[in-house]
């Protein structure tokens, strides 16, 4: 297993302490979450916990239910105690960057329901400072390009997410993805809601105040909870 691996699943495998029998637990989307669904699935049939998952993704939905985890939908649901997830960037304030797996709509509505989000990452995930990694912007299909053109009139690098050569990625919700580059960004608070109020824009990436703790896979496990 590489390190980065390692990392991953030590994060994964601690985060089981936050989940207790009868939780709704958000189950988010990426190869760390997936080793979170593969452990919750293995805890809830080995000690008999009544667990009901909340997906933030088709293949997340799709991984737990093959498990034999309870899935549903957030609409069904009256809270979420729990939700667990991957990042692809994260700093000293516990903000991030998401979506780097398309899933970031879903798991943004899940969270902001969410009476606790832990993220778990390897230590790669970690930055002083967001922007290393493109950040999604996730867009509808009707004029797409035209968002494409405010957003490099924004100065913002945008680049199409492809599924291959000639064809765009899609989301679970069948909307394309724009990365954008933010490295240069100071204020990144009023960048999400410049972004937020660009018509043609779902949503994006940006994950300001809303993760509590995130646990970082190394050994020994570093945690950082927000203050
Ligand atoms: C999914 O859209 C992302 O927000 C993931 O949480 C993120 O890409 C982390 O993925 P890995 O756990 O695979 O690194």
């Amino acid at each position: 297993m590489s390190h980065q691996k390692e990392e991953k699943a030590r994060a994964a495998l601690k985060a089981l302490e936050e989940v207790q029998d009868g939780m709704v637990v958000g189950l988010g989307t990426g190869s760390t979450a997936a080793v979170f669904i593969e452990a919750l699935a293995a805890k809830v049939n080995d000690q008999n916990w009544q667990i009901t998952g909340v997906a933030t993704s088709k293949r997340s939905a799709e991984l737990a239910q093959s498990l034999g985890l309870t899935v549903k939908d957030i609409d069904e649901v009256s809270a979420i105690d729990v939700t667990i997830d991957g990042a692809d960037e994260v700093d000293p304030e516990l903000n991030g960057i998401k979506g780097g797996g398309a899933a970031l709509l879903y798991e943004k509505v899940v969270a902001l329901r969410s009476k606790k989000n832990v993220w778990v990452v390897d230590q790669s995930k970690a930055h002083d400072l967001l922007g290393t990694f493109p950040l999604p912007v996730e867009v509808i299909e009707f004029g797409a390009q035209q968002v494409y053109l405010t957003l490099a009139e924004l100065n913002l690098r945008p680049k199409f997410r492809m599924k291959n050569e000639s064809e765009r990625a899609k989301t679970d919700s069948g909307h394309n993805i724009i990365d954008v580059r933010i490295d240069q960004v100071d204020d990144k608070k009023a960048l999400a809601k410049t972004l937020k109020a660009i018509t043609g824009v779902v949503e994006h990436g940006l994950f300001l105040d809303i993760c509590d703790k995130v646990i970082i896979g190394t050994d020994p496990i570093q945690t950082l909870v927000k203050k």
